[in-house]
């Protein structure tokens, strides 16, 4: 009896999933770094781990993904570094086609994209308009972003309809603002997870994480498994939400 009770416990609830699992993928240098690796070593490993997680979460029925994979503030790391990160996102993005295809990912790139290479931009518009009527797992892979650039972003576009008239300032609500970010059209993060034990947003989603329940893990990113991202779940399942209410 017992037993039965502690399965039954410690399964998911399919009826209340998270709708928008968010993603800080950190500790990848200081998984690599205790391993003797270089950091880069840390950010191919963590590309594996993400492939896993996609098509864990994509199994489960999860809706939404969004993962942290190059922030407004990463191009301060050293040029090598960012050399192969912006490497490891173009390898990402070409090869989903294959890898992710099975698994009906829809790829979308958010973020500000001016700063990013020509090829990165037209690689990134090539895969989104490749898997944009797959009807799996939607995969937000947050590339040059920031919250407040996107705040910031959103401000201006919403200036420029006001000033040609198409909307009035009286008229702007909260689903103005949502649809003028990058993930217009798509539900709040429901589920923030950072690995790697900071507790921290670092500029990740700040309009969106409101009411996300947040998880923080000891494990670096790259040991972060689809077991975990399970372990996720159940947690977030286990905790009361109540948006403000009693
Ligand atoms: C944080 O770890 C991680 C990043 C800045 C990059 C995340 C990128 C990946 C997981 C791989 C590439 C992603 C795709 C979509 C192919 P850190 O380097 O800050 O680690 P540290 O805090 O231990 O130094």
């Amino acid at each position: 009896m017992i037993f039965r009770r502690k399965k039954i416990d410690n399964e998911i609830d399919m009826n209340n999933l998270p709708q928008h699992i968010g993603v800080i993928m950190d500790g990848n240098g200081r998984w690599a770094k205790k391993r003797g690796l270089p950091r880069s070593a840390g950010h191919k490993a963590g590309a594996e781990s993400l492939k896993k997680i996609v098509t864990e979460a994509n199994n489960l029925g999860v809706k939404y993904i969004t993962v942290y994979a190059f922030s407004t503030e990463n191009w301060k790391r050293p040029q090598a570094e960012v050399d192969y990160l912006m490497n490891l996102l173009m390898d990402y993005l070409v090869n989903a086609e294959k890898t992710l295809a099975g698994e009906n990912v829809r790829i979308r790139a958010i973020g500000s994209r001016k700063e990013l290479s020509e090829e990165m931009r037209v690689q990134i518009k090539k895969t989104e308009e490749l898997t944009k009527d797959r009807k799996g797992i939607v995969m937000n892979i947050a590339l040059n972003y920031g919250g407040r650039e996107e705040l910031v972003h959103a401000a201006r576009e919403i200036s420029e309809a006001v000033k040609s008239g198409r909307l009035k300032s009286e008229d702007i609500d909260e689903n103005t603002i949502n649809s003028y970010l990058y993930t217009a059209g798509q539900p709040d993060v429901d589920l923030l997870i950072r690995t790697s034990g900071e507790q921290r947003l670092s500029n990740f989603m700040l309009w969106q994480v409101s009411y996300a329940e947040m998880i923080f893990v000891k494990k670096a990113w790259p040991d972060f498994k689809p077991e975990d991202l399970r372990e996720c779940i159940l947690a977030f399942q286990g905790r009361g939400r109540r948006f403000g209410g009693i």
